[in-house]
């Protein structure tokens, strides 16, 4: 048994992508068990860029069962707009399969998403504005429309008849905007079931089921990252499903007995998109800096990433909720000029100096706490090119190293570029 996850381990963004398409060569099935279009998810390989929101990163190898799990949630026209872009690009997706257990975003759920965000004022969340919160929701409450829903009109009939008005309410009366009749919302389900229909597997829990009996290896995708985790993450700046790796159990439909490595996707720095407390972020020209060189610009909204410096109370903190064994660290390249840079190992309350080692789970705490920092020599070379660690610099080593003693558990993939081949791979967990 090999499954392994890949989970962010900070923000989002980490670069879970790239880690996802380059060991997806490796694996039987690919999977992703959460989130929905508020991901991005960014390959480069054979000199072409792909954007990904909900096909599985592991779709560019032929004849891999990629699977979109029940734990997710799928807006029809991204859906759509995605897949067909795919195939335009000569991408075979017929692989590509969806859960019938997988929730629906509609149309209200955006509207939702993005009047109530504009609404927030200083309570804003800075959500990406794809409905994912509403439509979360709506699932946890029982008012949501899962895709094999689609297919028996007397059950959307009856579904549509119960939340509708509802939904129709609020959006005439608290937010002011246009309703949907339930004639045009019949409409466009009946449309997106004869989209979703080649790509729905009824039989999934038994063909995965299979797959497993056969020895045969899986890989989940984790979208967003452990901080955006509704119950671990800095709540409430948060996403609405469960990034960690204990969602890719619950999202998948396969149990945690079949997980074993958890690979947690961290950047050399730390970056956050949206709202919400991030202690070692930079507000000054140094984080300027690592945005315009990592390019740090959010792949689904194109907002510019707040960014920081490497925060290993946070990481270890990942390690514990996320049931982490072990890191794959991207972006080191982004830090080839730097003359120095900072790790924080501990965090000092500025009111009594007292010291945590420990992340402190409650955010009201964060405002009065200032990261202290280690400081390491730059290694003013470019390492985009480095295939194995004999190529990097000492100093760009003793970095990566002090980074594993840090967090407490070993570095087995270090990104040098967003290119799948600029990669060094210390140890493949699928071989
Ligand atoms: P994800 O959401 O975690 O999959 O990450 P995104 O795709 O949103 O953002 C990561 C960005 O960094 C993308 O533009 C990647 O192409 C890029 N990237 C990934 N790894 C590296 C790396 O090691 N170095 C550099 N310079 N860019 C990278
Ligand atoms: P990937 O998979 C970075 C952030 C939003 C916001 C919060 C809630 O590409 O790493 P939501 O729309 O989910 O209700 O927004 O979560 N967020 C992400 N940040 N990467 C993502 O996905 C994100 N998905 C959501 O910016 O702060
Ligand atoms: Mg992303």
């Amino acid at each position: 048994m090999k499954n392994t996850v890949v989970v962010g381990a900070q923000w989002g963004d980490e670069g879970k992508a790239k880690i996802t398409d380059l060991l997806a060569e490796y694996a039987d099935v690919i999977i992703r068990y959460q989130g929905g279009c508020n991901a991005g998810h960014t390959v480069v390989a054979n000199n072409e860029t792909y954007k990904f929101h909900l096909v599985p990163s592991g779709v560019l190898y032929k004849n891999k069962f990629c699977f979109i799990g029940a734990g997710t949630v799928i807006h029809p026209e991204t859906f759509l707009k995605e897949t067909q872009e795919l195939i335009e690009r000569g991408v075979d997706l017929s692989s590509l399969k969806i859960s019938p257990l997988a929730s629906i975003t509609l149309p209200y759920h955006i509207d939702i998403d993005g009047i109530s965000e504009n609404n927030s004022g200083k309570n804003k969340i800075g959500t990406t504005k794809k409905g994912i919160g509403p439509t979360y929701s709506d699932k946890i409450g029982r008012y949501g429309l899962k895709v094999q829903d689609l297919y028996d009109e007397e059950l959307l009939n009856e579904r549509l008849d119960a939340v509708l008005p509802l939904k129709n309410k609020i959006l005439e009366k608290v937010y002011g905007t246009k309703t949907y009749s339930k004639t045009e919302m019949i409409e466009y389900c009946k449309k997106y079931a004869e989209i979703f229909r080649p790509y729905i597997c009824e039989d999934w829990v038994y063909k995965l089921s299979e797959t497993l009996k056969q020895d045969k290896k899986v890989l989940f995708e984790g979208a967003q990252g452990i901080m955006l985790d509704i119950d671990y993450g800095t709540y409430p700046f948060v996403t609405s499903s469960n990034p960690i790796a204990g969602g890719a159990a619950t999202g998948s439909g396969i149990g945690p007995t079949h997980i074993e490595n958890v690979i947690g996707v961290t950047k050399a720095y730390v970056t956050r998109v949206g709202k919400g407390p991030f202690i070692t972020e930079l507000t000054d020209k140094t984080g300027e800096l690592i945005r315009n060189i990592g390019g740090e610009f959010g792949t689904t909204t194109g907002r510019p990433r707040r960014c920081g410096w490497f925060d290993a109370v946070l990481s270890r903190y990942c390690v514990l909720v996320g049931g982490l064994t072990q890191m794959a660290i991207t972006k080191i390249d982004v830090f080839n000029d730097f003359d120095e840079l900072k790790v924080c190992n501990a965090y000092k309350d500025k009111r009594n100096g007292k010291i945590y080692k420990d992340y402190p789970t409650n955010i009201n705490l964060h405002k009065y706490l200032e990261p202290v920092y280690e400081t390491f020599k730059g290694w003013k070379q470019d390492i985009s090119n480095a295939k194995s660690t004999d190529d990097l610099p000492e100093n760009a080593v003793k970095y990566l190293k002090r980074l594993e003693e840090l967090v407490g558990i070993p570095i087995k993939i270090v990104s040098v570029g967003p290119d799948r081949e600029q990669t060094i791979i210390l140890e493949n967990p699928f071989k």
